[in-house]
This record gives structure tokens, C-alpha cells and sequence, in this order.
């Protein structure tokens, strides 16, 4: 198991290139699954769960290859449909082949993915969304158990208690382009990541209009064709590369990075006293004074991002004054707090809640990742504290950053992945 040693205190400059967005990624990888012939996917990010959900495929009668800056994605067996709950539990995205597998196949057998790092997470929206299109769902053995000779276009709401769903609209977005008649989703998830992935569908030969609204219209197809797509630069990625410079009080140049998709964390981000500037192709993110507290509440797109949350925490760690940060979306997404204290933060939870005094410097010491985003944020916080952080189990950040430690180290970091 690998782990980061960091030397903090070092100003990062430089320029970055932001990698493809693993969230648009792994929905559209299971999407082949709809099609015929040979898809090509480019800008896929070089991250563990691309290389999950490639063997998940792999296991569903689909030829995954890495080409040069992309993947080849075939079809070649149309018979097995169990997505086993060893693979399933390992990353919940695997979910989002549920859908195509019943729409495509008739049938599909995948295990309930279960408990997660940041929270209970049910699907129980995505399995009404597919039983509104006619779909036979039952539970065996911890499997989700589902058939449709074909499944029928409908009406159907995707709202749930912390608002839409994001790959439960990739399911049901999916589900319903093979469908007969016409689906009308009310309340779906409006991400750049559900844009994108209705983008390759309708280049694919879908009927999908309204995607980035919460009304999204299908009309149902009888197939589609195999198409070549590029992913959307990862806007999560961009967003922690913004705060890495403000937590150095650094100057850094994001390219291939869409700001558009960020309005709510650019302006979050200027507020407490960033310099966020447009530059061709991305931004020039710097700061030369100490940050200014502020309230952070993360919402469903286009609100701040829940997986920006554990990072904007980092950066307020020594901001001047109290920030209040409410978790809207996953109301125990705090596992990165007490790491965070170890490191001399002075955090205050309480339920969803957590207040952040400001102090004037962090300092160094081993900590533990615990899941994705949490992980970035302890990286974040140790390149700005005072000495030597020893960030453990890192397997979770390459979970979905593509090589971070090469391009922090690119910018000036004192970053080195060590094997434990
Ligand atoms: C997606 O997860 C992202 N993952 C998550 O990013 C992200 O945190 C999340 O959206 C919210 O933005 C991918 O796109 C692969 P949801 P998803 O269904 O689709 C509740 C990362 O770090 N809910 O939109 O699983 C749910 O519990 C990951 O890259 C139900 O109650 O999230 C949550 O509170 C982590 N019933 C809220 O809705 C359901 O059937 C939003 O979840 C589905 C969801």
C-alpha cells in the first residue's frame, strides 16, 4: 500500500492540465453496453475505478482496451448480465450498469452496492425510476433481479429527500433511450456529467432532449451505433487543483479546465479573497493574502459541490475567522475532520454541520485517508502546514485523481509516493 510524504510550506506554480472527468467517464463506459460495434472514449483519466469498471465490463461480455489518450469499448457477448457484488461493492458507480443491461439484454442481475465511507446511500430512486418503465425488480441473495421483455417509455420523478440523483438519472437516462414510446424525467440531476454522457448517446443515435435541466424527454430508439466521444475535463479535479493554489498562496494556470461548470465554486473561491482569473482554455488561480472565513452549503449542481466539501474545508482551515460548512447532500461527510484536527485544525461538528476557526498554521503529522475526496483534502492541507505529513492508504485518492502527486510535484510540491 502506498503512502505521500509531504514537505508543506512550498508556494506551487506552474501550469496544470486537468484530466477527463471521472464522473462522466464511468457512466458513459457503461453506456456501450446499449450499443453495437466498437466505441472509442477519449480523455478517460488514468484512475483505479476507469480500471474497475473495465473489469466489471470485461465480466458482462464487453472488450475493454486502453488505446492511446482514450479507451476502445466492444460488445462482443450478450449472455452474462451478473454484476457480482465483489465487484460491485468495491465502487458504487457499477450501479450504472444496471440500466443498459436491461434495456439491451432484457435481464440483469447486480448486487446492491451497500454501506460507504460517506454515508448511507440507497439507490432506492433509481430502481423506481426503472420500475416506472416496466421494468420486474426483485431482491435475491443482496442481487438486485431485473427483467423487461422491453422496457416502455413513462413519466417518471427522480426526486429524493437531498434532491435528484445524478447516476440515477444516467440510469434511467439510459434505460429509456432503447424504450418503446417516449419517458419524460421530471426532477432529474442536472450535472455536466449527465450533459455529457446524453451527448454520447445522441451522437450514438438517441432522442434525448433536456439533459442539464431537471426535465429531461427520450424517445425510444431500436438501437444504436458505436461513436467516438471526449470526455468533459473533471471539474472536481479542477476545483482542488484552484484550492491547492490557495492554500500555498500560489499562482497556478488550470488548462483544459471548463469554468462553466464551476460558477458556484469560482465565486465561493473569491470571495474568501482568491484571484480567479479566465485564461485560454481554463484559469489562472492565485492568491497573496490571507483567506477570509465565509459559509459553505453543498448542493446538487449548479450549487457547490458536496465533493469539493472535505477541500474548501482544508483551505478555511487557516482562513481568518469562523466558516460555517453544511453537508446537504451526504450529512456524514466528515471523515477527513478528526485527520484534519491531528494537524492542529480547530473544527467543531455538529450533525451536518461542522464550524472551522481559522488558525494561523497547520503542522505536519501522519494521517489516514478514507476516501476519495477526503484524501485530497488531508494532500491540500499538508502542503500548506508546517513540516513533514505522512498521508496513508492513498489507493483511495487514485481512486479518481490521475497521478496527482507527478502534477503537484510538477507545480513545486515536496511530494513522494512511497510504498508502505
Ligand atoms: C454521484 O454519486 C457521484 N459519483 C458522487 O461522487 C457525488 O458525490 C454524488 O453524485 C453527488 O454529487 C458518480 O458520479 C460516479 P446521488 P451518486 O445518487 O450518483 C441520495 C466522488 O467523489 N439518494 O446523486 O451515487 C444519496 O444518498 C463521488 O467522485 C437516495 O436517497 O449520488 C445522496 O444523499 C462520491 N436514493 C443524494 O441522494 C437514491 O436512489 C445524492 O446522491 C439515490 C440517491
Amino acid at each position: 500500500m502506498d503512502k505521500f510524504i509531504i514537505q508543506g510550506g512550498r508556494r506551487l506554480r506552474g501550469d496544470v492540465a486537468i484530466s477527463g472527468a471521472k464522473n462522466a467517464t464511468l457512466p458513459i463506459m457503461a453506456a456501450c453496453l446499449l450499443c453495437e460495434g466498437e466505441s472509442r472514449i477519449l480523455g478517460v483519466p488514468e484512475v483505479t475505478d476507469v480500471q474497475h469498471l473495465s473489469g466489471l465490463l470485461g465480466e458482462l461480455g464487453m472488450e475493454v482496451a486502453r488505446a492511446a489518450d482514450g479507451l476502445r469499448l466492444k460488445v462482443v457477448d450478450e449472455q452474462p448480465c451478473h454484476a457480482r457484488y465483489d465487484l460491485v461493492r468495491k465502487m458504487r458507480a457499477s450501479v450504472c450498469v444496471l440500466g443498459p443491461l436491461l434495456a439491451k439484454r432484457g435481464r440483469a442481475r447486480v448486487a446492491m452496492p451497500g454501506g460507504c465511507a460517506i454515508g448511507s446511500r440507497p439507490i432506492d430512486i433509481h430502481l423506481r425510476g426503472l420500475k416506472a418503465l416496466g421494468a420486474q425488480l426483485d431482491l435475491k441473495e443482496g442481487d438486485i433481479v431485473a427483467t423487461a421483455k422491453r422496457l416502455r417509455g413513462a413519466e417518471v420523478f427522480l426526486g429524493g429527500a437531498f434532491g435528484s440523483t445524478v447516476t440515477g438519472t444516467a440510469n434511467v437516462v439510459m434505460a429509456a433511450t432503447l424504450a418503446a414510446g417516449k419517458t419524460v424525467i421530471e426532477f432529474a440531476a442536472c450535472e455536466p456529467e449527465i450533459e455529457d454522457l446524453a451527448n454520447f448517446l445522441n451522437a450514438m443515435g438517441a432522442k434525448i432532449t433536456g439533459a442539464g435541466s431537471p426535465r429531461v424527454t427520450i424517445e425510444g430508439v431500436e438501437r444504436l451505433q458505436a461513436t467516438s466521444h471526449r470526455v468533459i475535463p473533471d471539474r472536481i479535479e479542477a476545483g482542488t487543483f484552484m484550492v491547492a493554489a490557495g492554500i500555498t498562496n500560489g499562482e497556478v494556470r488550470l488548462s483544459q479546465a471548463r469554468l462553466d461548470h464551476m460558477l458556484a465554486v469560482v465565486d465561493k473561491l473569491r470571495q474568501i479573497g482568491l484571484i480567479v482569473e479566465r485564461a485560454d482554455g481554463g484559469a489562472v488561480v492565485s492568491s497573496n493574502r490571507r483567506i477570509s472565513a465565509t459559509d459553505v452549503t453543498t448542493q446538487p449542481y449548479p450549487g457547490i459541490p458536496t465533493d469539493l466539501q472535505a477541500q474548501l474545508m482544508a483551505l478555511l482551515c487557516s482562513a481568518d475567522g469562523n466558516s460555517v460548512i453544511t453537508e446537504k447532500i451526504y450529512p456524514d461527510r466528515f471523515m477527513h475532520v478528526a485527520e484534519l484536527g491531528r494537524m492542529g485544525a480547530n473544527i467543531r461538528k455538529e450533525g451536518p454541520t461542522a464550524i472551522v476557526t481559522g488558525v494561523k498554521r497547520l503542522v505536519g503529522a501522519p494521517v489516514m485517508a478514507s476516501d476519495l475526496r477526503a484524501s485530497a483534502a488531508l494532500v491540500l492541507a499538508a502542503l500548506a502546514a508546517e513540516g513533514e505529513t505522512t498521508v496513508s492508504r492513498v489507493y483511495h485518492i487514485d481512486r479518481g485523481y490521475d497521478r496527482i502527486e507527478q502534477k503537484l510535484a510538477r507545480l513545486g510540491a515536496d511530494i513522494r509516493r512511497v510504498s508502505e
